[in-house]
């Protein structure tokens, strides 16, 4: 896929997580200019320092915390400053790090549903304008396979996954006539350094190379890169006619739901 993406302006939001960097990286090596966001400032200097190493001058990026009303503009403007329009928005923002029971109060739900459902859609409200202009514009969203079915995930998470599958689908008829295309990707269990799965299979790592063994067909994790590419797939003017899509990126796990 090799200079696939040139001259597309890329926005990725959550991309100092573990996605959403190989998800950054993908595109730079595509060709693109990309813009990153995530929280944490530090870990975003971090990341745009060592990719512009490789991409010279294709990456920056801005820290903001998408529960906030008015970072939402902001984020799009020094988007758009560095990027001068945008073709393609990623949102890998969201967090199943939260409590197990679905019996919450009115403020965890909000949490939850801020985090992982609010933040991208109220994302791609902003960037609606800026995407109408672009060329084979489209939006790829981080659902997650517990949004299709019952797993051993945090309740909360589950629903405000299921409320982004519901969201995208329907969006997608919606924006259909802007020239948007809006798609979503559930991806399985992903794992990296830092990241969710690497905090439970050092809990317990014979329970969690069970539990993988016995619920993916693939017997394996799959890696930030894997999702990467389903993105980028996605992404590619080659799929103009995909819109309203799912794509599981699980090594098989959603076969036997
Ligand atoms: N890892 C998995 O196995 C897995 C499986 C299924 C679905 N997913 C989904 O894939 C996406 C990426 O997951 P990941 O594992 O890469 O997670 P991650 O490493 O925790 O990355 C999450 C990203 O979202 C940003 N973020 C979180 N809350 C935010 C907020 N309120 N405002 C702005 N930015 C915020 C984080 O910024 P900071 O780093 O600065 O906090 C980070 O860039 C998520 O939607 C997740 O639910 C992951």
């Amino acid at each position: 896929m090799t200079n696939e993406f040139t001259g597309k302006k890329v926005l990725v939001a959550g991309g100092t997580g573990g996605i959403g960097k190989a998800i950054a990286e993908a595109f730079l090596v595509g060709g693109a200019r990309v813009f990153v966001q995530g929280r944490n400032l530090q870990k975003l200097e971090k990341l745009i320092s060592e990719l512009d190493v490789k991409y010279k001058g294709n990456i920056s990026g801005t820290s903001s915390n998408l529960l906030i009303a008015e970072d939402f503009s902001k984020l799009l403007d020094a988007a758009n400053n560095f990027l001068d329009g945008i073709d393609v928005l990623v949102s890998a923002i969201g967090s199943g790090k939260f409590k197990k029971t679905g019996l919450l109060t009115q403020e965890e739900w909000s949490q939850v549903m801020d985090q992982n459902f609010y933040s991208t859609a109220l994302l791609l409200n902003t960037a609606a304008p800026f995407l109408e202009k672009g060329l084979d514009s489209n939006v790829v969203v981080m659902g997650s396979i517990a949004g299709i079915e019952r797993l051993n995930a945090p309740v909360g998470y589950t629903v405000a996954k299921a409320a982004l599958h519901a969201y995208v689908r329907a969006m997608s008829a919606e924006l259909a006539s802007r020239k948007i295309r809006v798609n979503i990707i559930h991806p399985g269990n992903i794992y990296f350094e830092g990241g969710r799965w690497e905090e439970i299979q050092d809990e317990d790592p014979a329970g969690t190379k069970n539990y993988i063994e016995s619920v993916v067909p693939q017997r394996r994790f799959g890696s930030p890169e894997d999702v990467a590419q389903a993105v980028l797939a996605l992404a590619s003017p080659k799929s103009s006619f995909i819109t309203g899509a799912s794509l599981e990126v699980d090594g098989g796990q959603s076969v036997s739901f």
